[in-house]
């Protein structure tokens, strides 16, 4: 049985349209049962729709500072798919740490840094204030704490000396586009396990590649 996945989106959808379009291969162990924006004009809705995929809208602006009324009607929303498992993408509201906590263990987000660096806003500036020569972008279970939690997978692209925060963000951007399906894969393949705060992947290692930035000619 496959696993039944809500994306929740504010945006654009880029990483809502790979985790679609991976889901679409019959041998991928999750389905997505619904795309859920906290703003209606999120232009990953469109996508979506096109895509045939159920579109929700539960608007949080109305909700104001009150985070636990707005969960209750998400929560509904999520019991009436029968949602199992959770992917952030590009989902730009906290949660209150009631709402982690009944998804811990079943909600990944996505964040285009090498966490635990550069955690919150505009992280591919941050990287590049800092002069990292590599960077990238990590799934990981959410927890209480924003763009925090056990580390299911990172992808890393080199930094150029010419990158612009926009140019990085697009090299990063193709890299969660592959690692975002293979994470949920992952996840929804029960190929995963948490050690406490570690998060171990069964059957599985690193690519033995090394990135090395600069490359020396
Ligand atoms: C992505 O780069 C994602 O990693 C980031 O927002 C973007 C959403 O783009 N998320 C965060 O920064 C979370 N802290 P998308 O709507 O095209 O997927």
């Amino acid at each position: 049985m496959k696993r039944r996945v809500a994306i929740l989106i504010s945006g654009r959808g880029s990483n809502m349209a790979a985790l679609i379009e991976a889901a679409k291969a019959a041998d991928f162990p999750a389905e997505i049962a619904v795309v859920v924006s906290n703003r209606s004009d999120a232009g990953g809705l469109a996508i979506a729709s096109q895509s045939g995929v159920p579109t929700a809208i539960v608007e949080s602006r109305p909700f104001g500072k009150d985070r636990a009324a707005f969960e209750a009607a998400l929560q509904a929303l999520l019991d009436q798919h029968k949602v199992e498992l959770i992917c952030l993408a590009g989902f730009m509201r906290l949660f209150t740490a009631e709402f982690v906590q009944h998804w811990y263990g079943r909600m990944l987000n996505i964040h285009p840094s090498l966490l635990p660096a550069f955690p919150g806003l505009e992280p591919q500036a941050q990287a590049l204030r800092a002069g990292v020569k590599i960077s990238g972008a990590t799934v990981h279970f959410v927890i209480p704490q924003t763009d925090a939690g056990p580390i299911v997978m990172q992808g890393a692209v080199a930094v150029q000396d010419d990158d612009t925060p926009e140019t990085l963000a697009a090299r990063i951007l193709t890299v969660e586009h592959r690692i975002y399906p293979d994470a949920l894969r992952l996840l929804a393949g029960g190929q995963i396990r948490l050690d406490g705060d570690i998060c171990k992947t069964i059957g599985s290692a690193g690519s033995g590649d090394a990135l090395i930035s600069p490359a020396v000619n």
